[in-house]
């Protein structure tokens, strides 16, 4: 018999349980495997902290919310132990051999499957399956998480037509996605959004404020902007891309080190800017603006069928991999089927929203402004 452990690392999603549930269930049931449960994702891994998930540890979290294992956004090669930067990659060999694992499950998202390649070059049997809000994991259709945080952002974006309307106001919603637009774009679209804004379009405030004022000329003064967290003015996306280059272009690892620190240090100097573009509508159109920002909502509670549904897939997919023997690979959702990707084609990589997708080309036909 098995013995294989499980964790969640990365920011949490509704469907993280259905997927441990579906993942579980098939391996205690169906092959009669021992299931190591990781506390707090990759630092209870390198701590060896787990307890075992027997068929009652795994009744009725299906529709439960966040992750029963608990999280964190450490890193394999870098986690801070002892207030010291450590690789915990060795001792995580030694804890995987110890424990007399078979295999490692990893839900994650694009940061956990970098973590993940790394624990496979290292010689460990490592399956992830594929969980974000953001939606922006290469290969897979969608991960576990969208759906949920997609409804929440859209009955958001939905509330606040009434109560802009109400007041002659912009109200800006900010939604998650640091990287990729996918959630604001989403749930724009289905909740009706006048603008929406998407790290992949850099704006202009002028192109936004266009669309207010033409609003206005046809009665309507008030407008409702889906904002995503990661989206640039034309000017910091020039910027950042510049910053990004000299990445590229580094010719020593510490040149490359600090032209790093200096794009997360815009990136994060950038996220904060949805206050600064109310303050910008306000002055180009005269509205009021205000900025909601739906945060954390957008990932806690109760995931919905969509979510159940595929964390159990992707999960029992998983199983059947082990069961294969087929590792080093992540378990992507296509269509009404499953598929096994290499690690290789995975790590590393983001799915941006592209700009001639059938999204953002529904979102112009119907009126919709990108700001662009
Ligand atoms: O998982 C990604 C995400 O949803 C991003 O869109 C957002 O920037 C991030 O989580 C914030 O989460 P935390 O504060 O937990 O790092």
């Amino acid at each position: 018999t098995k013995r294989i452990g499980i964790l969640t690392a990365g920011g949490d999603a509704p469907g993280l349980n259905a997927a441990i549930r579906g993942f579980g269930k098939a391996a205690i049931r169906d092959h009669g495997w021992t299931l190591l449960g990781f506390r707090d994702g990759l630092r209870g891994l390198a701590e060896n902290r787990f307890t075992e998930l027997d068929g009652a540890a795994l009744s009725g979290i299906l529709t439960t919310g966040g992750t029963m294992l608990g999280t964190s956004r450490d890193k394999v090669h870098r986690m801070v132990v002892d207030g010291e930067v450590r690789d915990m990659v060795p001792t995580i060999v030694d804890n995987y051999a110890r424990d007399g694992l078979d295999a490692l499950i990893c839900l994650g998202g694009g940061g956990t499957a970098k973590n993940a390649k790394r624990l496979m070059d290292a010689g460990l049997n490592v399956i992830h399956l594929p969980k974000t809000i953001d939606n922006d994991i290469v290969e897979t259709d969608s991960s576990f998480g969208f759906s949920t945080a997609l409804e929440i952002a859209t009955e958001a974006v939905d509330r606040l037509h009434s109560t802009a309307h109400s007041h002659h106001r912009i109200i800006l919603a900010e939604i998650m996605g640091h990287r990729a637009g996918w959630l604001a774009l989403g749930a724009g679209i289905a909740g009706g959004a006048d603008v929406i804004l998407l790290p992949e379009i850099p704006y202009s405030v002028e192109a936004i404020a266009e669309r207010i004022e033409q609003r206005r000329s046809h009665g309507s003064t008030f407008s409702v902007v889906a904002v995503a967290e990661g989206a640039l003015s034309r000017a910091d996306a020039a910027e950042l891309d510049r910053a990004r280059a000299l990445v590229k272009d580094a010719s020593t690892p510490e040149l490359k080190a600090m032209a790093k620190r200096n794009v997360k240090a815009l990136e994060a100097s950038h996220r904060a800017n949805t206050f600064t573009l109310a303050e910008q509508l306000e002055t180009a159109t005269g509205l009021e603006a205000r900025v909601s920002i739906l945060g954390y909502v957008q990932r806690g509670g109760i995931p919905n069928a969509a979510d159940r549904l595929l964390g159990t897939r992707l999960g029992v997919a998983g199983a059947r991999a082990v069961a294969e023997g087929t590792f080093g690979v992540m378990v992507a959702d296509r269509g009404h089927d499953t598929a096994l990707v290499p690690l290789t084609e995975v790590a590393g990589r983001i799915k941006y929203v592209p700009t001639d997708h059938e999204w953002v080309r529904a979102a112009r036909a119907v009126g919709t402004a990108l700001g662009d």
